[in-house]
């Protein structure tokens, strides 16, 4: 779909649908008052017998209304205007965009230009309906062998009529659709199911990106030589599997400048049965999505090359599939990983951190970056705190920390900060290894935090616990994006810091 800004007047064209807002005591903005005025009153005429409330996310269809162009009016309430904030937007926008589609026509107008919201500029409002269309109109159709229904939406215009809005409204609008076109790729690689989204399949997508852009070049390890590398964490995972683990390096360089990368590191396990700790059947499908952390790392990279954005990252995907087998790690098992430190395996369905603590120590001794972030979907302690609403954040450097909580504000893709004190690494104390791989019954998104904190020493590093944000579950089964929005905002807010 093509989102598109018009600073005509475009609501007496001849158009497929056009949107209009309307509030409480049916208060008629103003695209609203010109249809009721071109309509002859007819607009306010069925609204009242309709009984429309105007409020946020009630939506009507009028068909051929008198003496306009259009085919549809869709009328949406948006409730007391002083109360509209972003997630009000965003209602407003899912419920157009459903609206249109179950219409089904490919073209609409949202004469939304009067909405305001609080502390937020008319051009960022107008990136985050642009963006919110994107992201509601997104599907996975890739193995629907028949069309679903009605054909999509195709073309979105949005007014503009204050014309020096435009320039900034353009540049907000070209940024939403970088971002929406990064979560779309992490959507649909989280949405891939195993037998196709493999550890080598993730490497060829991070080779994709290498061919779209110049900026992005991309290096892979195999087993072999991260056996070399002594690696011993990420193989006791990987080596379980016929699926061959890969460390993917992606590198971005939008400016010739010599700084020290930022490293966004991706915890990509294709699927997580837990391995010889096996899991429960019930909902296993969904460790399908346990890469969701790498496909977000390749989402940004996708951002990263649509917004020309001038940063330089190096993007880590740490590929694996982790299965219970002949050659699957035990628990009791002890490794060594590349940083010296061994691990005892007590679970072996406490693998994300073991893929991610090797990811770490080689991107930092080959990269020296600024900052390292690694995003994963690591605990399902961490789904218990905080739900699907916000992801976990831990950090020990409290200025990263507030970038990232600013970034989620401002970008609608919230985290929310969990303490990483010395006090929880007690837990990881293991007799015979350096550390154990989980820290028994309780906290256990801060314990696995603690676990990574252990190879970041000496960078500043925060750990995005996604267990909750990355996907939803039952009937509308489908990875969210998530935190793609967050992670581009934050490089982005990096370059004007
Ligand atoms: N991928 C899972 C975490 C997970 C579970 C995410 C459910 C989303 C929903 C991770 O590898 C895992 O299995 N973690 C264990 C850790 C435990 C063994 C310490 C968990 O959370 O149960
Ligand atoms: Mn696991
Ligand atoms: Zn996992």
């Amino acid at each position: 779909m093509h989102v598109h800004l018009k600073s005509v007047n475009v609501l007496l064209e001849k158009q497929a649908a056009v949107v209009v807002t309307v509030g409480p005591d049916r208060q008629l903005d103003a695209a609203a008052q010109l249809l009721d005025e071109q309509s002859q009153g007819a607009l306010s005429a069925v609204l009242a017998k309709a009984g429309f409330e105007g409020k946020l996310g009630q939506s009507l269809p009028l068909y051929a209304l008198p003496h306009l162009a259009c085919e549809w009016v869709l009328v949406t309430g948006r409730g007391p205007q002083d109360e509209l904030r972003a997630a009000g937007v965003i209602k407003l926008i899912q419920t157009v965009c459903k609206a249109l589609q179950e219409l089904g026509t490919h073209q609409a107008v949202l004469g939304l230009h009067e909405l305001q919201v609080k502390d937020m500029a008319a051009a960022d409002l107008l990136g985050l309906m642009a963006r919110t269309a994107l992201e509601t109109t997104y599907q996975f159709t890739t193995y629907k062998t028949t069309p679903s229904g009605r054909s999509g939406l195709r073309d979105l215009s949005l007014t503009v009529l204050d014309k020096s809005l435009m320039t900034s409204a353009r540049r907000a609008v070209a940024w939403a659709e970088a971002i929406a076109q990064g979560t779309a790729l992490a959507r649909d690689l989280g949405n891939q199911p195993s037998n196709v989204c493999t550890p080598t399949f993730l490497s060829e997508q991070a080779q994709l990106l290498a061919k779209a852009s110049r900026k992005i070049k991309v290096k892979v390890l195999g087993e072999a030589q991260l056996e070399k590398l002594g690696a011993g964490a990420f193989l006791a995972v990987s080596r379980g599997s016929e699926e061959e683990g890969k460390l993917v390096m992606i590198e971005y360089r939008g400016t010739s400048s010599r700084t020290a990368p930022i490293a966004l590191i991706g915890k990509g396990i294709t699927f997580d049965t837990g391995g010889i700790s096996i899991k429960p059947s019930a909902a296993m499908d969904e460790m399908k999505f346990d890469m969701c952390g790498a496909a977000s790392v390749l989402g940004v990279m996708q951002t990263l090359i649509a917004a020309e954005l001038p940063v330089h990252v190096i993007g880590v995907l740490a590929c694996a599939e982790n299965m219970p087998s002949g050659r699957a790690r035990k628990p009791g098992d002890i490794v060594t990983s590349m940083s010296g430190q061994t691990v005892e395996i007590l679970n072996t369905d406490a693998e994300g951190r073991l893929v991610l603590c090797d990811a770490l120590t080689y991107v930092q001794k080959q990269y020296h970056p600024s900052i390292m972030i690694d995003i994963a979907t690591l605990t399902g302690a961490c789904v218990v705190a905080l739900g699907k609403v916000t992801s976990g954040l831990f950090s020990g450097d409290d200025a990263l920390a507030q970038d990232l909580i600013d970034a989620g504000r401002i970008s609608q893709d919230p985290v929310w900060r969990l303490p990483l004190w010395n006090d929880y690494q007690e837990l990881l104390d293991s007799p015979c290894a350096d550390m154990a791989n989980i820290g028994g019954p309780t906290a256990g998104a801060i314990t696995a935090a603690c676990f990574l904190s252990r190879f970041t020493q000496g960078t500043r590093w925060a750990h995005l616990d996604i267990a909750g944000t990355a996907w939803v579950s039952g009937a509308k089964k489908g990875a969210t994006g998530r935190p793609v929005p967050l992670l581009a905002e934050f490089l982005k807010r990096q370059v004007h810091a």
